[in-house]
């Protein structure tokens, strides 16, 4: 038997400093993901000097911890992996050096890996347990649809083998992601609006607001999405029913202090959770109903569910419900940002030859380009 093929792969694009050992690009031997979330709640977003300095004082114990609990030597691992771009330059600047150095310093090739390409791999992932009985996404063949679903992407993309990607077209302004981020702020809520919102959610009444769902029938834009006018919909509705209100019962008691209270305070609070939930149903309905088509249009066997916004459960649940094709979706602590999605996509670049010199430079921008 030949031994593993085992990627270190760091990820430094964002806010998460993290590092993982993958073996042949699908089994996780460690994980390690340090979330500076708390720091920048108070900035309602991440702030770019705090995340790149934040990883500076990560990095090192991140990728000493993913190599110990791994189990691991250095003269075991056949490359290093690292995510290249999209993101915050300052902050893949840090992931990118710390890479470059430990690959020089050991011999080691280094392979550049874009951020979008490891959320699509994250689905070929796999536990030490799951490894021999999971399927892969391409077990019965390309093209697979991909929907990407981050903070920064919301996007179609038909994968035509590895390497080959497809743009089939995406959000024409604001990404899901940010979309949930917008609307938490709106509702006072704090900073990442994701899972918040998603909790807000949770005993709100989806059907009381007729949310927008624009670009859904129009033939221009059969695979594109728009999140604005969802947006300006949940700003007017607060301001209309002057819904915030500070309450214990609030979860976490985040509501924004200064909002007026009203004498109907649990009113209030069932409000603000019929909004959440409103928003976030027409959220998932556009993503799934536009999945849905490229999947029939494509005849694909697979769809692969990706991105911060792939661990929504209402996104979960319309899939579950409504989507006609396999698909898959990783868990939640594999749809938001983490080092082993680029282990598993470093992979199949490193296997193609496709290696970096040591001139690699960060991309702040960088669409999903192919490279098979
Ligand atoms: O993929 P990710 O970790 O980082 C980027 O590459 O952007 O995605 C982060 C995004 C944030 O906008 C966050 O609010 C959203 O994913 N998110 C969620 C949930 N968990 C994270 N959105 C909806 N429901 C969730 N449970
Ligand atoms: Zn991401």
């Amino acid at each position: 038997m030949t031994p593993p093929t085992l990627l270190l792969a760091i990820e430094t694009s964002c806010d998460e400093t993290a590092a993982a050992v993958v073996a042949d690009g699908r089994t996780i031997h460690s994980n390690v993901v340090a979330s500076q979330i708390e720091l920048h709640r108070r900035y309602g977003g991440v702030f770019p000097e705090v995340a790149s300095r934040q990883h500076v004082l990560a990095i090192t114990t991140v990728i000493e911890d993913a190599i110990r609990q791994a189990g691991v030597s250095w003269d075991e691992l056949a490359a290093v992996a690292v995510t290249e771009g999209p993101g915050l330059a300052g902050s893949l600047l840090v992931g990118v050096n710390a890479a470059k150095g430990l690959a020089f310093s050991r011999g080691l090739p280094l392979v550049g890996v874009n951020h979008l390409e490891g959320h699509i791999y994250s689905n070929w992932l796999a536990t030490e347990v799951e490894a021999s009985e999971r399927k892969q996404p391409d077990a019965a063949g390309f093209p697979v649809l991909v929907l990407i679903v981050s903070g920064g992407h919301t996007e179609l993309v038909l994968m035509e083998g590895h390497g080959q990607f497809r743009r089939l077209g995406g959000t024409l302004d604001d990404a899901a992601g940010e979309a949930f981020d917008k609307a938490a702020r709106l509702l006072g809520l704090p900073y990442p609006g994701g899972p918040v919102v998603q909790r807000a959610a949770e005993g709100g009444d989806p059907t009381r607001f007729d949310l927008p769902r624009a670009v859904m029938n129009n033939p221009d834009h059969r695979y594109n999405f728009s999140f604005s006018g969802l947006k300006t919909a949940v700003l007017r509705l607060v301001r209309e029913q002057q819904a915030l209100v500070a309450d214990e019962t609030w979860p976490e008691g985040y509501a924004r202090q200064s909002m007026q209270r009203g004498d109907d305070a649990a009113g209030k609070t069932q409000l603000l959770r019929d909004i959440a939930a409103s928003f976030q149903a027409a959220v998932a309905d556009a993503l799934v109903a536009k999945t849905g088509q490229a999947a029939a249009d494509f005849d694909v066997h697979h769809v692969c569910i990706c991105g911060g916004v792939a661990a929504n459960s209402e996104l979960r649940r319309q899939l579950a419900a409504r989507l006609a094709v396999p698909y898959s979706i990783p868990p939640i602590w594999l749809c938001t940002d983490n080092a082993a999605m680029i282990g598993a996509a470093g992979y199949y670049r490193f296997t193609a030859g496709l290696y970096s010199g040591w001139d690699l430079d960060v991309k702040a921008r960088w669409p999903l380009v192919s490279w098979q």
